[in-house]
């Protein structure tokens, strides 16, 4: 089910890992993106074939993050993070406003399936608390005007302002993206030396006791 283009990615991303375990959450973004937003199990079967690694394997990596969806989802995913900082400075009633504002309780998705609203945990923006992600972006120090902004012109395809910090990073997960995608340029980048394991001293043979 996956595309060419996105196995052609996927092989890409593992060159840059010392193995395919280690290149597994990259290779679910890409699955997940050429999916249509979300992981179907035949999309994860797929990235187990191609990483040679059990599904068994795949599927709790998929079910253990927050970014990865086993379910349809809306055009807009909102996460907003509920842990103790946002908490603190009034996360609980920014969710309130969401669900307010598209008639939808946690982990719902608007009828006219544009909007997806759930809680997480921390995602590291503490000091810019209360924050959300929203799709691959961060949008921080969020009041209830915000929200309204923040509903009205994703409803009508446009970007918000989103935090300058992560505009830097043109996602928040710039990982599986590439290095075109990002805007770096490498021409001028040496690559790393390869590492060369060294060979562990063979130990002494342990001697008899006299
Ligand atoms: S507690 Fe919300 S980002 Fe850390």
């Amino acid at each position: 089910m996956l595309s060419d283009a996105a196995v052609q990615r996927i092989q890409e991303i593992v060159k840059e890992y010392p193995n395919t375990k280690s290149a597994l959450v990259p290779a679910l973004y890409v699955a997940q993106r050429d999916a249509g937003g979300w992981l179907p199990r035949e999309a994860m079967v797929e990235v187990a074939e191609e990483l040679d690694l059990p599904e068994s394997h795949v599927y709790s990596v998929a079910t253990f993050y927050s970014m990865f969806y086993l379910k349809p989802i809306g055009e807009n995913v909102i996460q907003v993070c509920t842990t103790s900082p946002c908490g603190l400075r009034g996360a609980n009633e920014i969710v309130d406003c969401f669900k307010k504002r598209l008639g939808v309780g946690l982990n719902e998705t608007t009828a006219d399936g544009k909007f997806t609203l759930m809680e997480v945990e921390c995602l590291a923006a503490c000091n810019v608390a209360p924050m959300a992600q929203i799709n691959e972006d961060y949008y921080v120090n969020i009041t209830e005007e915000r929200v309204d902004e923040i509903v009205t012109m994703l409803g009508r395809g446009e970007k918000p302002p989103y935090a300058e910090f992560a505009q830097n990073l043109k996602g928040a997960h710039p990982i599986a993206f590439t290095d075109a995608e990002l805007g770096i340029d490498v021409s001028g980048i040496k690559p790393a030396d390869p590492v060369v394991k060294k060979e562990k001293p063979a130990e002494a043979a342990p001697t008899e006791a006299k």
